[in-house]
């Protein structure tokens, strides 16, 4: 659709933003639901100027905003409101323009568990073992914790960190969930049952992608299902081994196109169809 009079324009904030897929995901999104918008990348170079990005950019009538690295957290005090959800992760990756300002939510993870159902894949009741105990597995552990799953085996190379990320989730639900445990402890893992496994640290993502989080093959003889957050390489080493040893293995690609989709529908107000998702994701594995 052309740009006209009445186009509503998104755009991600960030730092680089340049080799981002989200313009792919939003503009086939719009283009095939027939919404007059447009998305496109606002890079800001620096955090002093973020505040009035956010501010120019309600007062340029933006429609909604994804933020990306290293703004998530930073854009947190020039918001209007803040989602729950995004306020226990402590992360924002979507805003939506409200009276006053810009609403803050989370697509991530909603994208995340999403994108695990989109594949099959069942978490409420499982046990899962998450891999790593950064930014990004502590926001999945909040997710699978919202999600009724069973026990969650936690995995850290520092388990500092890990004890960290368990005292404060199993904190906010009152229940013990989160078992936070050394890299290590995955030769002690409970046998006579096979785990999914989400893989949620950097190690094996261009320009690495000989890494692997866990070399030991031993180890993907108990994992059914293994996710990896990383999407670039395609496929991963952990996913090779993963299906090497008769599991399921998928990407973090899914996952980001969700997190999109979840914030067009936030923009938008109107569902997007699942052959439509299936479709931007087509076109943006073909250039991944
Ligand atoms: P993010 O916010 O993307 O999760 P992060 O907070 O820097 O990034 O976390 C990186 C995660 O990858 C951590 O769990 C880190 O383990 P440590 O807490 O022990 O540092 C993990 N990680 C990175 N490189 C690793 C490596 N070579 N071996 C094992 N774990 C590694």
């Amino acid at each position: 659709m052309d740009i006209g009079g009445n186009t509503r324009i998104c755009g991600l904030i960030g730092n680089p933003v340049e080799h981002s897929k989200s313009p792919l995901i939003h503009n086939t999104i719009a283009d095939a639901m027939g919404e007059d918008l447009k998305y496109v990348l606002f890079r800001v170079d620096e955090k002093a100027q973020l505040e009035a990005a956010i501010k120019g950019a309600y007062a340029l009538n933006i429609q909604g905003l994804n933020i990306t690295v290293p703004y998530k957290s930073d854009v947190i005090p020039f918001l209007k409101e803040l989602d729950p959800l995004a306020e226990r992760i402590g992360a924002v990756n979507t805003l939506v323009r409200i009276e006053g300002g810009f609403k803050g939510f989370n697509t991530d993870m909603p994208g995340l568990y999403r994108a695990l159902s989109e594949d099959g894949v069942k978490i409420e009741g499982e046990d899962v073992v998450v891999l790593g105990a950064g930014g990004a597995a502590r926001a999945v552990c909040m997710m699978l914790a919202e999600r009724n799953v069973g026990r969650v085996f936690l995995l850290n190379r520092t388990i500092e960190r890990a004890e960290a990320v368990a005292n404060e989730i199993n904190g906010l639900h009152d229940a013990k969930i989160i078992f936070p445990k050394v890299l290590d402890w995955y030769k002690d893992i409970p046998e006579g049952k096979k785990y999914i496994v989400i893989q949620a640290t950097s190690v094996g993502m261009v320009p690495h992608p000989e890494g692997v989080i866990i070399e030991d093959e031993g180890f993907y003889n108990k994992v059914s299902v293994g996710y990896d957050i990383i999407f670039n390489p395609r496929e991963t080493r952990f996913m090779k081994l993963v299906k090497a040893h008769g599991g399921e293995a998928y990407n973090g690609a899914k996952m980001l196109l969700y997190q999109g989709v979840i914030a067009h529908e936030l923009w938008t107000g109107i569902p997007v169809p699942f052959a439509l998702a299936a479709k931007a994701y087509e076109k943006m594995y073909g250039e991944v």
